[in-house]
């Protein structure tokens, strides 16, 4: 494993060489940009992008405009592949006016065949392709490219390997996202994550609390831990470990003050990560918990492992435990052989949970999935008009308990100066409402008391308290 971070710096000082003459060539800087699809771990994995460009000596930014253009790709919906086409087809104009420009492709959607031949065949113009097990190769395969001249190819079908310790650009210098399992083994017959991110893979407990420590003394005060499904973190581990007990070793680490994680499988939530939630100081007050559906026979074709009546009682469970609890969740409409019966169910949990948030989905067929195969696909409007009543629904609930805290005093993370309004901060409570407030930059990154002075909808606006 050493060998291989040392091979992979002795590519990045390569690309840094190329890339000074370059300079000298243009008499300028040369920039890059990388531009994230999908989900967080999609994120974490740019930041890893971003330290290995900065290494090499690109100037980071958020143009498309730039000589290094990266799309790290989201196939989990259909929509999320359209983007990507979408944003192509912009830059093969771009790339006409600046022939000299890169462009990489790389994440879950180029861990599909179908997609590369579709790449090799129409976008000509695309200079790098890699998928989601070699990212820690990039400097390498980028190499490749400049030596080459010509589409560089590289995707595995999967890995054993966890590669530590390449550079990592943090997008925020007080939070930052860690993975602390890759994969996923599921196999929801829906979803085609578990094709395009491989098999279930945990990183060592000592490795993920170095990281941190090292964060912490590096200014972050607050962790994302990251995976598809948290709860089966270090089953497959040399000396296995559950994630309660995980969390219970970052609790301890000193100057961290918050621990988010995500996402959280109903099927393995157990009584011990309640437990361990329940008695924490640093575990944040919210939990994302994934739905999909209200219907017992449906939960069951999509192969969730948990009905209507589990996970009903699992809420209540936290709840009793933790009753400040901040609970999000996803929801998917339309799924192959969807009743109105099916979709009423999902209401009644949604009427039941109350949740405080809730991404919703319409569900799309994947090619390669079990339910891609399935017959009785549900029609388009009938999915549209599920889709509207759901969103109703969850809104008037989530509208209803807008504002629940006001008056109170909370504690805040302050994030960022607020956009819109001049002295004015932005910052995050526990369960991650968003509240702002009169405050200087110097509060960035620093936890603060606020009173929550009034309910803007999905915001507050509040005090801090000295
Ligand atoms: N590992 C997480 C989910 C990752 S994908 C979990 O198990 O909860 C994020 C969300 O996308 C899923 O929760 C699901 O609601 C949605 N999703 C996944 N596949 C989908 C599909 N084929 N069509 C529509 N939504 C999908
Ligand atoms: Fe997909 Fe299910 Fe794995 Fe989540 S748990 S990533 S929904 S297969
Ligand atoms: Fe999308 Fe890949 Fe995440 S398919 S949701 S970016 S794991």
């Amino acid at each position: 494993m050493e060998e291989e971070i040392k091979r992979q710096n002795e590519y990045i000082d390569k690309c840094r060489e190329w890339l000074s003459y370059k300079e000298k060539e243009k008499g300028r800087k040369l920039t890059a940009c990388v531009n994230t699809f999908g989900c967080q771990m999609n994120a974490r994995d740019s930041e890893k992008l971003i330290g290995i460009l900065e290494k090499i000596g690109y100037v980071i930014t958020e143009s498309e405009n730039a000589d290094f253009v990266i799309f790290n790709t989201c196939t989990v919906r259909e929509n999320a592949n359209l983007k990507v086409y979408g944003h192509l087809g912009h830059l093969s104009n771009v790339k006409k006016k600046n022939p000299d420009m890169i462009v990489g492709l790389c994440g879950c959607m180029m861990q599909e065949p179908t997609v590369v031949e579709k790449i090799k065949k129409s976008y000509r113009f695309v200079d790098i392709i890699f998928g989601t097990h070699n990212i820690f190769k990039f400097a390498e395969i980028f190499y490749n490219r400049i030596e080459n001249d010509r589409m560089t190819i590289d995707i595995w079908e999967g890995t054993e390997q966890i590669v530590e310790d390449l550079p990592v650009k943090r997008q925020f210098p007080f939070k930052s996202g860690v993975n602390i399992m890759f994969g996923c083994n599921n196999f929801c017959t829906y979803c085609i994550v578990p094709y395009v991110r491989g098999r279930e893979r945990s990183r060592k407990p000592e490795d993920i609390i170095n990281e941190i420590k090292r964060l912490v003394a590096d200014g972050v005060v607050e962790v994302m831990l990251l995976g598809q499904n948290v709860n089966s973190y270090g089953k497959n581990l040399p000396n296995p470990m559950t994630f309660a007990e995980l969390l219970t070793e970052v609790e301890k680490i000193e100057g961290l003050e918050r621990i988010r994680f995500m996402t959280s499988h109903p099927k393995d939530l157990s009584d011990e990560l309640i437990e361990v939630m329940k008695n924490s100081k640093k575990i944040c007050k919210q939990l994302h918990l994934p739905l999909q559906a209200g219907s017992s026979r449906i939960l069951k074709i999509m192969n969730r492992h948990y009905d209507k009546e589990k996970y009903l009682e699992l809420v209540d469970k936290i709840r009793e435990a933790v009753p400040d609890i901040s609970l999000s969740t996803d929801i998917m409409v339309g799924f192959p052989g969807e009743t109105e019966e099916d979709f009423l169910e999902t209401l009644d949990v949604v009427d039941k949970v109350r949740f405080d948030c809730a991404y919703t989905f319409i569900y799309s067929k994947r090619t390669g999935t079990p339910a891609a195969a399935m017959e009785d696909q549900v029609p388009e409007d009938v999915v549209k008009d599920r889709f509207n009543r759901l969103l109703e629904h969850v809104n008037k609930i989530v509208n209803e308990n807008n504002g629940k805290d006001i008056g109170k005093v909370m504690e805040v993370l302050v994030e960022e100066k607020n956009p819109q309004l001049d002295g004015y901060v932005t910052g995050r409570l526990s369960n991650s409402t968003v509240v702002h407030m009169v405050g200087d930059m110097s509060l960035i990154g620093k936890i603060v008391n606020v009173r929550l002075d009034e309910s803007k909808g999905f915001y507050y606006m509040g005090t801090i308290i000295e």
